[in-house]
C-alpha cells in the first residue's frame, strides 16, 4: 500500500507519500481500501512529535478517521462483508491507501454522501456526542457555548446541539467564521478577537460549555455558567494551567469534566458507534446534519493540507482524498 509517513518530527514537509506494508486484518477486523481520510488537530501535534499514538497503534502514519470500501474480513467478522462502504473511527494509520479497523468501530457511509463527506464525520461526531451529550447531558432548551465554533469539532457541536433543540452560541476568530456558524444553526457568535466573550454573553447564561482553549477561559466559563452548569474540556490549546474560583463553582454546583477519545478501548468505541448509528445517523439521512468540508487535497498534497490546518483559516473539515 501507500502511506503518508511522518519521516521525522517536524513541520508539514516531513509528511511523505511512501510504500508501506499493507496490514492484515486480525480477529474482528476488516481491511478497508481508503478513499478519503479526515484531518484532525491532534494530527498536527503528533506530526510535531508531541502527541504519540497510543501503544499498539502505528506511530508513523497519522489519521484517526477514514471512509472507504471493505475488501477483506478477518476471523469472526459478522457486521460487514467485502464491498461494504464504511467510515471508521480509528486510533491511527488513516493517511494511507489501506487500514484495518475493528468491525464495531465502522459505520455505514450514509446514502448520498461522498467518501470525502463520510470521512469528515467519525471523529468530530464521536467527540461531540460523548462529551456534550453523554457526559454533559445537554437537554432541549438549554444554552450551549462552543469555543472554536468554526473548527471541525465546532461545526459538529453546532449542528448536533441545534438538532436536539438546544440554543448554541459560539466564539470564533473572525466575522466570516461567525457568519458560517449562524448558517449552521448557531443562535449567536462572538468574535473573541474583537470582544470579550464573557462580557458579550453575560446576559445569556450557559448550561453547557464545550472548551478546547483552556487557560484563562476557565474563570470566564465558570462565571458564564448557570447553576448546575457543566463545563467539558476536550483540549487546552491556550494553556493547561488555570485558576479556579472554588467558591463560585460550589455555589453554582458546577460539574467540570473532560475526556480524550483516542485512548478509549474497543468496548467503549463499539458502544459509542452503535449509539451514533441510532441517534445521529438518522439526522444525516434526513439532512439535519450536513458535512462541512472546507478543502480536499490529494495524498501527495498532505503537507499543504497540514499547513492549511495550522493557519486556522478553515471553517469545518479538511480531507485527504485517495485518487
Ligand atoms: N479530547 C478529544 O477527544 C478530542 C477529539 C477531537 C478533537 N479534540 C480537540 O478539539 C479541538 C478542535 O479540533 P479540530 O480538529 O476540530 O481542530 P480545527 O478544525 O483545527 O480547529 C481548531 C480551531 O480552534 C481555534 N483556536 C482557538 N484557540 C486556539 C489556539 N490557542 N490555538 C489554535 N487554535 C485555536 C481556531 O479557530 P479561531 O481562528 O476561530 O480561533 C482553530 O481554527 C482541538 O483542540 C482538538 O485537539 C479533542
Amino acid at each position: 500500500m501507500k502511506a503518508i509517513v511522518i519521516t521525522q518530527p517536524g513541520g508539514p514537509e516531513v509528511l511523505q507519500l511512501q510504500e508501506y506494508p499493507t496490514p492484515t486484518p486480525g480477529a474482528e477486523e476488516v481491511l478497508i481500501e481508503i478513499k478519503a481520510a479526515g484531518l484532525n488537530r491532534a494530527d498536527v501535534s503528533q506530526r510535531r512529535g508531541k502527541y504519540p499514538a497510543p501503544p499498539g497503534v502505528v506511530q508513523d502514519i497519522l489519521g484517526m478517521e477514514v471512509a472507504g470500501i471493505v475488501i477483506e474480513c478477518g476471523p469472526g467478522v459478522t457486521m460487514w462483508k467485502p464491498g461494504d462502504k464504511v467510515c471508521a473511527l480509528i486510533a491511527g494509520g488513516g493517511y494511507a491507501t489501506h487500514v484495518t479497523a475493528k468491525e464495531g468501530q465502522c459505520l455505514p457511509v450514509p446514502e448520498k454522501l461522498s467518501f470525502a463527506e463520510a470521512a469528515s464525520l467519525p471523529e468530530v461526531i464521536a467527540t461531540v456526542w460523548t462529551n456534550v451529550f453523554q457526559r454533559a447531558h445537554l437537554q432541549a432548551g438549554e444554552n450551549l457555548l462552543v469555543h472554536g465554533g468554526s473548527s471541525g469539532i465546532g461545526i459538529a457541536a453546532i449542528q448536533l446541539g441545534h438538532a436536539f433543540d438546544a440554543n448554541v452560541y459560539v466564539t470564533v476568530g473572525s466575522e466570516e467564521k461567525g457568519k458560517a456558524c449562524l448558517e449552521l444553526g448557531a443562535a449567536g457568535y462572538v468574535n473573541y478577537k474583537e470582544q470579550d466573550f464573557m462580557q458579550a454573553y453575560a446576559g445569556t447564561g450557559m448550561d453547557v460549555i464545550l472548551d478546547m482553549v483552556g487557560g484563562d477561559y476557565l474563570d470566564k466559563n465558570v462565571q458564564l455558567l448557570n447553576t448546575e452548569g457543566r463545563l467539558v474540556y476536550i483540549n487546552a490549546m491556550g494553556g493547561n494551567m488555570a485558576q479556579l474560583n472554588i467558591s463560585r463553582m460550589m455555589q453554582k454546583r458546577l460539574t467540570i469534566t473532560g475526556t480524550t477519545l483516542r485512548p478509549r478501548d474497543y468496548t467503549f468505541r463499539k458502544a459509542l458507534s452503535q449509539e451514533l448509528l441510532e441517534k445521529v445517523w438518522p439526522l444525516i439521512h434526513n439532512g439535519k446534519y450536513k458535512p462541512v468540508i472546507y478543502a480536499t487535497f490529494t495524498y501527495d498534497k498532505a503537507p499543504e493540507a497540514h499547513a492549511l490546518m495550522e493557519s486556522s483559516q478553515h471553517i469545518g473539515k479538511i480531507i485527504l482524498v485517495n485518487e
